[in-house]
Parts: C-alpha cells; structure tokens; sequence
C-alpha cells in the first residue's frame, strides 16, 4: 500500500469523529465493554496502544465490536507492524517515523497515521507520500499555535495532534484548517475502567462527540 493509499485511508478514519481515543489497556476483560461505550458514545475511531502484555488481544476482541474501527498505536518496529496487522487492527499510528516503520506499512499494507514535530519531519514525510500525519506530542510541542503556522507554508499536510489535548483545549485544535481531528486519552480514564463504569465512559464519549455539530 502507497503511502498516497495509507493517507487516504487515515483520512477516512480521523473524519469519523473528532476525537480519537487514545487507550491503554491493562486488562483484557476491558476491551470489549471499553469499544462498545466509546462507540455508543459516538466515537467509532480506536486507537490500543501497543504499550501493556494483552494490547494485541485487546485489538483482536475490540474488532468484533460493530460499528468500531479500531487501530494499533505506539507502533516503533517493523515487527510491530506485522503484529498489528495479524491482530486485526485496520490503522497504524506512530509517535515519529523512521525508515523501517514505514518500509512494514507498505509491505503489510497497514494504512499509517506517522509522527511528525518539525517543519522538516513534516516534509520527509510529505515526501515520501504521507499527507496525513500525528503531530505528537501536540502541548509539549508548540501545540495549536505551531500547527496554525505550519499550515502557512506546508498546507497540504492535515493533523491529528495527540499529546495532553483534552476537553477544554481540543476546541482550540479542530478550529484550525489543517486539523482534522484530535487524539486523547481522557476519554477512557483508567479509574472508570477498574470499575466498569461503561457510562462515565459513554459520556465523556459523547462530549467529545460534540466538540463538532
Ligand atoms: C499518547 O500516545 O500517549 C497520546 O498522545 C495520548 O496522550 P494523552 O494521554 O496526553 O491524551
């Protein structure tokens, strides 16, 4: 798959809501329950985090969830690639990129959101084909103002920014041109998850939802 092909398969899945949930599962009992309030709530995009023992699993149990398009985060290798690829997960997002990273999303066809945080990260992978791209992480970075100049010379590229973005500064993001949506984990605090509090998570899906009528 093209990196043209990738981006505008990622186009496809940040144009579903307009947030991204970012999760971090510890225990796979919770995969399941955790898709399905996240898409009542109205955020179908799912991003698992290849970060604890049992993401793998949790990709593979969340992608039987209808109406949950779910994805693989924190890629760094080539063999998590091909891993995330086998568990099912229909996207890839990366915290940077590197050659080998990207080389694995062409051969195993996994559509890739790739990290990028400077005018020249942007362009390699403008480049390469990449005109979809995660700046990460976003606050520490330079945040919405760093993306709104960004925009200025190098308008071709649209972000999902992920990196201590949540409720009340996501507004200040996805007001801008070049932004098509927003990552986060405040959506599935880990406390609501330890008690199977599948409504608060709902909820909070839902407010994210509203961020765009
Ligand atoms: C991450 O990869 O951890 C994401 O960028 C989420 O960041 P957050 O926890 O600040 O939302």
């Amino acid at each position: 798959m093209t990196p043209a092909e990738q981006s505008a398969r990622a186009l496809d899945v940040c144009r579903l809501a307009p947030v991204v949930p970012v999760l971090v599962i510890d225990d796979l009992a919770h995969a399941k329950p955790l898709a399905q309030a996240l898409v009542a709530g109205g955020l179908p995009a799912l991003e698992v985090t290849l970060r604890t023992p049992c993401a793998l699993d949790a990709i593979r149990a969340m992608a039987e969830v209808p109406g949950g398009v779910v994805g693989a985060g924190t890629l760094l290798t080539r063999a998590d690639v091909k891993a995330a690829k086998e568990a099912g997960a229909t996207f890839g997002v990366s915290p940077g990129s590197t050659e080998a990273l990207l080389d694995a999303c062409a051969e195993f066809d996994l559509p890739l959101l790739p990290g990028a945080v400077t005018a020249s990260e942007v362009m390699h992978l403008l480049e390469r084909g990449y005109t979809v791209q995660k700046f990460f992480p976003a606050e520490q970075s330079g945040g919405a103002a760093f993306l709104k100049s960004i925009g200025a010379p190098i308008p071709q590229v649209s972000f999902c920014p992920t990196g201590g973005i949540s409720l009340k500064n996501a507004m200040d993001y996805l007001a801008l041109k070049n932004i098509l949506c927003v990552g986060g984990s405040w959506v599935a605090p880990k406390d609501a998850m330890a008690r199977g509090d599948w409504a608060a998570i709902t909820t909070l899906a839902a407010e994210a939802k509203a961020l765009r009528a």
